[in-house]
């Protein structure tokens, strides 16, 4: 293959894409880039190949790329484990109140041993309801049950018996996962269904000691009626490693509020994660290229 490559860790300017993409069989993107119908077009009829380095496709136009024949690679199951991970790291951290126990240590708010400062929610009795009981969703259940979780409930499109047996799930209504839950935790694809999923009403129906977590895409939560609900005391914390937009402006309201840990979207960020996701990437372009089965082809 002849490639032309944006060496950048900094995403591609959509102009250069829009113009170096033209003319090409394979694109290999990311995330951050929208492949849309415009970069469709300035690719030409000559575009194959789309292969994405993530599990994520919500930035890519499925209708208007199935319309043209091209085929999709993306990067499930290898980062599942690096997600899960993250996910868990983030939920501990904001239910235990970590980055705020760090900053009382460093600022000198650490006097003495006090029977109540600092305290925040554990696992242990709890019920945590899954919003999307997906690859990473299973991984998130499987690394929260030996904490003690009493139940867990989750909602999707449908019932998945088989996957949730392992964890004896609930399939619920969102509604009630809401109500019944202590945390919340959300793994869902971005999807027309998804987007502002949770939103004033979720969030209403929360306990106010409820813990909310997102690791999935920025869009899947209304994020005003989040800043409320956490501002006032409706929800007890919130963890985000994913919002909208990415980068979260630095004067973002979320950010002023201290039962709201943020983080840069680096759920799968591993060195070997990202490594696979890297090869695994290449070699679905590679294998479109040669009309060959890809090692992960999305299926439209
Ligand atoms: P999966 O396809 O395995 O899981 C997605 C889940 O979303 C499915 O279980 C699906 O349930 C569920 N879902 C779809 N529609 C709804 C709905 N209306 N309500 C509730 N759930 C719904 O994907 P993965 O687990 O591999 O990844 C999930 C997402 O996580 C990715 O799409 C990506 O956006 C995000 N992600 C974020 C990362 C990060 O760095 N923070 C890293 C990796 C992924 P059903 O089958 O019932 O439709
Ligand atoms: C994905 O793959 O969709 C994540 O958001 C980043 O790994």
């Amino acid at each position: 293959c002849r490639v032309q490559q944006w060496d950048s860790e900094e995403p591609v300017p959509r102009a250069e894409l829009l113009a170096a993409v033209a003319g090409k069989r394979g694109l290999l993107c990311l995330l951050s880039d929208r492949i849309d119908r415009e970069v469709l077009e300035a690719a030409g009829p000559g575009l194959k190949v789309i292969s994405t380095m993530s599990v994520g496709f919500d930035h890519l136009a499925l209708d208007e790329i199935k319309k043209r024949g091209i085929r999709v690679g993306y990067t499930p199951d290898v980062l599942t484990d690096a997600t899960a991970e993250l996910t868990v790291a983030l939920l501990l951290a904001v239910c235990r109140r970590l980055p705020e126990a760090v900053e009382q240590v460093k600022n000198g708010g650490w006097t003495t041993w006090k029977p109540l400062w600092m305290c925040g929610y554990g696992l242990s009795g709890s019920t945590v309801g899954i919003i999307g009981l997906g690859r990473i969703g299973q991984a998130v259940a499987r690394r929260l049950k030996p904490f003690g979780v009493k139940k867990f409930l989750y909602t999707g499109s449908q019932p998945k018996p088989e996957s949730a047996a392992e964890f004896e799930a609930e399939f619920v209504p969102l509604t009630r996962l809401a109500e019944e839950s202590d945390f919340v935790v959300v793994t869902c694809a971005l999807t027309p269904a998804t987007q502002g999923m949770c939103n004033k009403d979720l969030f209403s129906r929360m306990k106010n000691t409820s813990v909310f977590v997102n690791t999935s895409r920025g869009a899947v939560v209304n994020q005003e009626d989040l800043y409320d609900a956490l501002a006032h005391g409706r929800i007890a914390a919130a963890g985000l490693d994913v919002t909208t937009p990415e980068p979260l402006p630095t004067d973002h309201p979320l950010l002023s509020l201290k039962n709201c840990v943020i983080l840069p979207h680096v759920g799968s960020a591993t060195y070997a994660t990202r490594s696979t996701m890297a090869v695994l990437a290449a070699n679905n372009l590679l294998a479109g290229l040669q009309g060959q089965p890809m090692p992960h082809e999305l299926l439209l």
